[in-house]
């Protein structure tokens, strides 16, 4: 394919070297913002002045019909070409002839990519934004169906307090809520149109860059045109949104795969989501929740790859940046990726109260209940602890649990146990004692659960 800039050089470029520079084989993705773009810019060119009003309306339709033509199939998009921007203008030119040349006035291939990666992230910010509700309301539903499986809390990942099950899945509805707010808050700052910028200094010609940012829904355009086409700070942003829903996302199944596991046995994920092995006959795995957590490395990976690119290029564009595509997409479709697996694998996932409640039974985590009683019977709460911390030593020794000891025993600790000691180290007591705000007690929850539903409720 002959190169729109071919006119300086004598010889043509060297075929490695020309397959080295193409970027088309992955901005080819962007072909229906690149067109919208030209369309809003011929637009502008004809309102202002710069072509007349019937060039500006044969470009419009000349690129209304390269659009249309390359989403029935009817144009394949050149693999040969430099980049998508190329390939767009080439095909108008060789079907408006010398109106087709016109398109590139007052603009640079350099203000098209900036706009043009902006506004098909927008477009994929916002449908990452609906899977990640998708999966919030799919972990709330699952919430709220067991409002009342006790099962350890725990830190250090030693069983510590008692929590529910809701509670506990209620904690990845704040992250992935969070996730959504943040995303948003991106999307605003990236919502800034570079068109106009032209290479990099602005240009000579009388154009109106409001026009544009408002045709292609921007909510203004940049100030700088130095700035304009070579910031990347949107794609860092949204990569950096992206690594955290990962993060959090590898975090969620980390835990599901202990939470299948035979150790823990808390939850069945359902068979449409685990698979079985090649040798083993009993194996159920549970590959969908190692995957994401496996491909949280690459998101992460590719926010690395993006900041590092840019680290060291001076002002304004550079061929570096052509990266940045290939990192934004790779994560754009491994998240979208990640979500649409992950919110059905929670719907279908089945909780085991009984197993829950059974962890919970052992490993003491109703002693700091124990301290909190010795406390309401007016002891200061060090030396509570310390008394039930020497008698969490005797069940060690005696292999008893703290419901398993008699008053007498209890008696040899200290003289305030009394009866309604044991009412008070119930596990399921020890949750509802937790009344605080944010708490697992269930009131708490419910508030919690009920916060979420209204959250979702925004975005109906
Ligand atoms: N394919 C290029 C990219 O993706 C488009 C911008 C090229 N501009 C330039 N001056 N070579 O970055």
């Amino acid at each position: 394919m002959d190169k729109l800039w071919a006119g300086r050089f004598s010889k043509e470029l060297n075929a490695a070297a020309d397959d080295f520079n193409s970027s088309v084989g992955f901005d080819c993705r962007m072909y229906e913002q690149d067109i919208k773009g030209s369309m809003a810019h011929a637009a502008m060119l004809g309102a202002c002045g710069i072509i007349t009003k019937d060039e500006s309306d044969r470009l419009i339709e000349g690129l209304e019909g390269i659009l249309g033509d390359i989403k029935d199939g009817t144009l394949d998009i050149d693999m040969n070409a430099e980049d998508i921007h190329m390939f767009i203008e080439s095909v108008l030119t060789s079907r408006l002839g010398d109106v087709g040349k016109k398109l590139h006035t007052g603009r640079s291939r350099n203000d098209q990519v900036a706009v043009d990666l902006r506004m098909w992230l927008r477009s994929e910010a916002g449908e990452i934004k609906e899977k990640l509700l998708a999966l919030i309301s799919a972990v709330n539903e699952k919430a709220k169906q067991y409002p009342d499986a006790v099962m350890p809390g725990y830190t250090h990942l030693q069983r510590a307090q008692p929590v529910t099950f809701a509670h506990y899945l209620s904690a990845y509805s704040m992250m992935f809520m969070r996730d959504v707010t943040r995303l948003q808050d991106a999307v605003k700052r990236m919502n800034v149109s570079p068109l106009g910028s032209a290479a990099l200094a602005g240009t000579t010609y009388p154009i109106n860059r409001q026009m544009t940012a408002s045709l292609l829904g921007f909510d203004s355009f940049s100030l700088n045109s130095l700035d304009g086409v070579s910031d990347r700070d949107y794609c860092i942003e949204l990569l950096s949104c992206f690594a955290t829903v990962m993060m959090h996302l590898s975090r969620f199944s980390e835990e599901i795969i202990l939470w299948q596991s035979w150790e823990f046995k808390f939850i069945e994920l359902d068979d449409s989501f685990t698979t079985g092995s090649s040798i083993m006959p009993q194996k159920k795995n549970p590959d969908m929740a190692e995957l994401v957590r496996g491909k949280t490395g690459r998101v992460y990976g590719d926010l690395m790859a993006m900041l590092t690119v840019l680290k060291g290029i001076p002002l304004a564009y550079n061929k570096d940046m052509q990266e940045d595509k290939e990192a934004v997409f790779d994560a754009v479709d491994t998240v979208k990726k990640c979500l649409t697996v992950f919110a059905p694998m929670i719907e279908t996932m089945k909780a085991l109260p009984e197993n829950m409640l059974k962890a919970a039974k052992s490993g003491f985590i109703n002693a700091t209940d124990l301290a909190d009683y010795l406390v309401g019977k007016g002891l200061p709460f060090r030396t509570a602890y310390k008394i039930v911390g020497q008698t969490v030593g005797y069940c060690v020794k005696t292999g008893k649990t703290l419901e398993e000891l008699s008053l007498d025993e209890y008696h040899e600790f200290a003289p305030e146990f009394g009866d309604d000691l044991y009412g008070a180290i119930d596990i399921k007591n020890c949750v509802e004692k937790r009344i605080s705000d944010g708490g697992t007690g269930k009131k708490a929850v419910e508030a919690e659960m009920n916060a979420v539903d209204e959250f979702l409720k925004q975005y109906k």
